[in-house]
């Protein structure tokens, strides 16, 4: 099937940044509200609208069951590259986009401010390095994957979709819609069963997960994992498959999200007075190098 499109068709969006912004479109900062209007940054730009949506077409299409086990036999056999964590977040700084480098800040840029708001905030160190790295499963755009398998809201699949995960419309054309194994509520899950056994759609949430989960406490890697989420984390539309523990590091997830959302700050962080910092944070719970 997606053979038959071409590069851009495969890829509408001008970044995979603009479906993070675009997030901001569903899910305003609360603290903002109350700020004057013209201080709102407009976030509502109506060729990104079209391009965001058609990302959703092709996401909402081609993510099915099938896919997933696909890329996952593909990617989680790790024989890509060996990286440290600062040779890939190099190399996520060579994604190129069409986006405006004089507003936009890079991968690393994006990372640092989500992880330096934690910091300030108090919060433990491990909290603090998955801000950091929260984002570096999206050099599976660099190694050829379409933007619709790296980055957009996530969602189980093997089981009916959630009119409440974004452009519902859209899953008509996927091909489980109509699967009578996975168009059920529970689909090939039973009740409860505990997100584990739940195969999510594919993207850098789980690729980052698999690739992190022996060296992080758990709240750390529930975030990474489901930091995507939203139907689940902004809308609760799955709780009939989460088991207790699911329930419980959900709170983690939700106290993720907003530093991952709202910490896109105009001002650049300092990022080589940050440096001896993170390289000690790294170095401390993190081996020297990593098989992606
Ligand atoms: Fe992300
Ligand atoms: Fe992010």
């Amino acid at each position: 099937m997606k053979s038959t499109l071409n590069k851009n068709q495969q890829n509408p969006m001008g970044s995979v940044d603009d479906w993070e912004d675009d997030l901001l479109n569903r899910y305003p900062d609360p603290t903002e509200v109350k700020k004057e209007k013209e201080e709102f940054r407009n976030y509502v730009d109506s060729e990104r609208v079209e391009t965001v949506k058609e990302f959703y077409r092709l996401n909402h299409t081609y993510q099915t069951y099938d896919f997933v086990c696909q890329k996952e036999s593909e990617f989680l056999q790790f024989n890509k590259r060996e990286m440290s964590i600062w040779e890939a977040v190099e190399f996520l700084n060579t994604l190129v986009d069409d986006s405006d480098p004089d507003i936009d800040l890079d991968q690393t840029q994006h990372l640092l401010q989500t992880s330096e708001a934690i910091r300030a905030d108090g919060h433990p160190d491990w909290f603090v390095l998955t801000g950091f790295l929260h984002d570096l499963g999206k050099v599976l755009c660099l190694f050829g994957e379409p933007q619709w398998a790296v980055v957009g809201d996530t969602f189980p699949v093997g089981c009916a979709y959630s009119d409440k995960i974004v452009y519902p419309e859209f899953f008509k054309a996927n091909p489980d819609y109509t699967d009578p194994r996975y168009n059920s509520k529970f689909g090939v899950y039973t009740e409860n069963c505990g997100l584990d056994k739940v195969k999510m759609s594919w993207g850098h949430d789980e690729y980052l997960y698999q690739i992190m989960k022996n060296y992080l406490p758990e709240p750390a890697l529930y975030m990474i994992r489901y930091h995507s989420f939203y139907a689940q984390h902004r809308e609760d539309a799955y709780r009939f498959l989460m088991d207790d523990k699911d329930i419980e590091m959900f709170e983690w997830v939700k106290k993720f999200n907003p530093y991952d959302l709202y910490t896109k700050a105009p001002v650049r962080p300092d990022v080589n007075a940050l440096m001896p910092y993170y390289k000690a944070l790294v170095a401390k719970y993190l081996p020297e190098k990593l098989k992606f």
